[in-house]
């Protein structure tokens, strides 16, 4: 097969470590960099005339690799920043979807546009964001969500995509669902406030900023601070963050789970539901800190688990143990976050 011709240069059996944020030593069949639209639209004929599926990549921080990968992994690169003032208050920002989250979040800041401020230091891509819906302390994606260009991997075209067509959900969206694989994504485009919005209703966030002087900046030094202490960065203690959703259960069932803990975090949601703390159930099954092989739990956030020098196999063997003595001691499922690639997927 050659690939001589592709100005992409595909390259073949490539460890994918040190593009994931869980360290984890899958390969690639084959893999590029596509750093322009042209490059993307390349890398697709590329695919198609040899036959190979495709696994777009941004910067690795919601996935589990399994096993390896076959086909073609494309890294987006894509990088740009534009914005549009809509009215004396309202602006909308343009982000490609190779640009770094938080960098983009310290970007509207530093102009002036604000509402991201809870969003800052989540890891990864612009394009990765909208797929589960990124969200912290209160505030998601969603609530600054205009539209997305996203390309149709099946016929190449581009297509802007309003919020109704993403579905966006705790944690999910369309991408996860019924448009799984189906496209890739190019820029989202985001409405922000040009006078400042606070969001400081979450408890923890609340008890932090309790005393300061509040303004979009104390609260995006803040949101910083509490994930510093909490979350371990990636690129010293490999991770992707929260391994689990928080469950939705049903209101009967949380209290009679409140009857034998009755510190069990608790938030009711819509219609006879309520959201529980995952890393609450977890951190009493025992596991906060553990360390099982290769793989752990973190010691300050029992959602998130952590890869010493493991691979797939074994953190989804932990993941699993997780799981069995949730549901054998809260009759609770959880559910996994992260999207599982790979071969053993
Ligand atoms: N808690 C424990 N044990 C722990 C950690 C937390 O019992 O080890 C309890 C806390 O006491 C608190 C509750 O769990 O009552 C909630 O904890 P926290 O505020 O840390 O939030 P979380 O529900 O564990 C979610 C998101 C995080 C996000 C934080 C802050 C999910 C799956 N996770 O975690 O998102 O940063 O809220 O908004 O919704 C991510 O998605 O990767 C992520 C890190």
């Amino acid at each position: 097969m050659s690939n001589s011709s592709y100005e992409i240069s595909p390259q073949k059996d490539v460890c994918l470590k040190k593009f994931n944020t869980l360290a984890l030593p899958a390969r690639a069949e084959y893999f590029c960099t596509v750093n322009s639209l042209d490059q993307l639209h390349e890398a697709l004929t590329f695919a198609k005339e040899n036959k190979l599926q495709i696994m777009p990549l941004g910067e690795g921080s919601n996935l589990v690799l399994a096993g390896d990968i076959k086909g073609l992994v494309i890294a987006i690169n894509l990088k740009g920043k534009y914005y549009e003032l809509q009215s004396s208050d309202k602006v909308k920002v343009t982000l490609a979807a190779g640009e770094n989250w938080h960098e983009s979040v310290a970007y509207c800041l530093q102009q002036g546009f604000y509402g991201l401020e809870n969003l800052a230091l989540i890891p990864g891509t612009v394009g990765a964001a909208p797929i589960q819906n990124i969200g912290a302390y209160g505030v998601e994606l969603s609530d600054f969500f205009v539209s997305l260009t996203a390309l149709d991997i099946a016929t190449g075209e581009l297509l802007q995509l309003t919020a109704q067509d993403c579905e966006f959900a705790y944690r999910s969206s369309v991408f996860k669902r019924g448009a799984l694989d189906k496209y890739i994504i190019v820029d989202v485009c985001l409405e922000l406030s040009k006078t400042p919005k606070i969001n400081a209703d979450y408890p923890a966030l609340k008890a932090e900023l309790d005393g300061l002087e509040l303004s979009p900046n104390t609260l995006f030094e803040t949101v910083c601070s509490i994930r510093q202490s909490k979350l371990p960065d990636p690129a010293n203690i490999p991770n992707v963050g929260s391994f689990f959703k928080n469950p939705v259960i049903s209101t009967t069932q949380v209290n009679k789970l409140l009857f034998d803990y009755p510190d069990m975090p608790n938030y009711s949601q819509a219609s006879g539901l309520s959201k529980i703390s995952a890393a609450w159930l977890i951190e009493h099954c025992g596991y906060k800190g553990l360390k099982q092989g290769n793989v752990g739990v973190h010691d300050k956030q029992a959602l998130v688990l952590v890869n010493f020098q493991g691979d797939g196999t074994e953190l989804l063997d932990l993941a699993k143990n997780i799981e069995f003595d949730v549901m054998k001691k809260f009759d609770i499922k959880l559910d996994i976050e992260p999207r599982i690639y790979g071969d053993k997927a």
